[in-house]
């Protein structure tokens, strides 16, 4: 059964169309990646997916566990499940990174239940000591305002805490890699493969091949001009680090 299926999706930005007919299905487990230029679009795809604003959709479909969410407000996308770490974070100064956690925790266990009475303290301090480790990030920063002043990497880190609170069936990552240093990138990656299973949809957005050495992917997709112009194996990727995208693109015009 398919489950996140999107299908000849068109956006435009202030009048201007810069999704054309993007289709991508991705099912419970899989593991896509998207690469692509600069200002293709990916970022605008990960945007609309959550609904923002800015992004209005022309023509086309999301269908999510069997529900067009195009016609959800963000928090109800949230809610069925889909996880977005964006590629620039925000920060939010005054709430705590425990505080953040813990109510993306109750919200979410609210979602499944509306009679949940919430993670009791304790259960949750063990939550919050586990991930924070798996991330290797100071236990301090759980007080914290969220990514207030919180270095590249840092702020990362803070997604996948968020990722791991909120329990998502969908997971957009991207360009999580961005700013990490080597040791993060191994780390954080680490911490999205805990978090994955047979449950869990991943679509990470990247650059690198390097990521995908850690976050195995098991479909490759090449967006150029606001559609996906090429699909592959891990293979694909190898291809486009030594080749560039020169080849694709003569392959489009075409
Ligand atoms: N608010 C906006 N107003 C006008 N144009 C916009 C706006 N937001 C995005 N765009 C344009 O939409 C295009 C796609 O941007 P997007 O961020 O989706 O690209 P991307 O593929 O994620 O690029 P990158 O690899 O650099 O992150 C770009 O040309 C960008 O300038
Ligand atoms: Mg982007």
């Amino acid at each position: 059964m398919s489950h996140l299926e999107i299908k000849n999706l068109h956006v435009n930005i202030e009048g201007k169309e810069i999704l054309k007919g993007l289709s991508l299905t991705i099912n419970k487990g899989e593991v896509h990646a998207i690469m692509g230029p600069n200002g293709t679009g990916k970022s605008t795809l990960a945007y609309t997916l959550m609904g923002h604003p800015n992004y209005t959709v022309t023509e086309g479909e999301v269908i999510f566990k069997g529900q067009n969410i195009l016609e959800l407000e963000p928090d109800e996308r949230s809610r069925t499940g889909i996880f977005l770490a964006f590629q620039y974070p925000v920060a939010i100064p005054g709430v705590t990174v425990a505080n953040f956690l813990r109510s993306a925790i109750n919200a979410r266990s609210r979602a499944e239940n509306p009679e949940d009475k919430g993670m009791p303290i304790p259960e949750f301090r063990k939550f919050l000591k586990e991930h924070m480790d798996m991330l290797k990030m100071d236990h301090a920063f759980a007080g914290r305002y969220l990514n207030d002043g919180f270095s590249g990497g840092e702020k990362k880190r803070a997604e996948i805490l968020q990722m791991a609170a909120l329990r998502p069936e969908i997971a957009i990552l991207d360009e999580t890699d961005s700013g990490l240093d080597i040791d993060a990138l191994r780390i954080v990656s680490e911490g999205v493969n805990a978090l994955s299973g047979p449950d869990l949809g991943v679509l990470v957005i990247t650059h690198y091949q390097r990521l995908l050495n850690y976050i195995k992917p098991q479909f490759v997709h090449v967006m150029m001009g606001g559609r996906i112009v090429e699909s592959g194996g891990p293979d694909l990727a190898l291809h486009l680090e030594e080749h560039g995208y020169d080849w694709i693109r003569e392959k489009v015009e075409a």
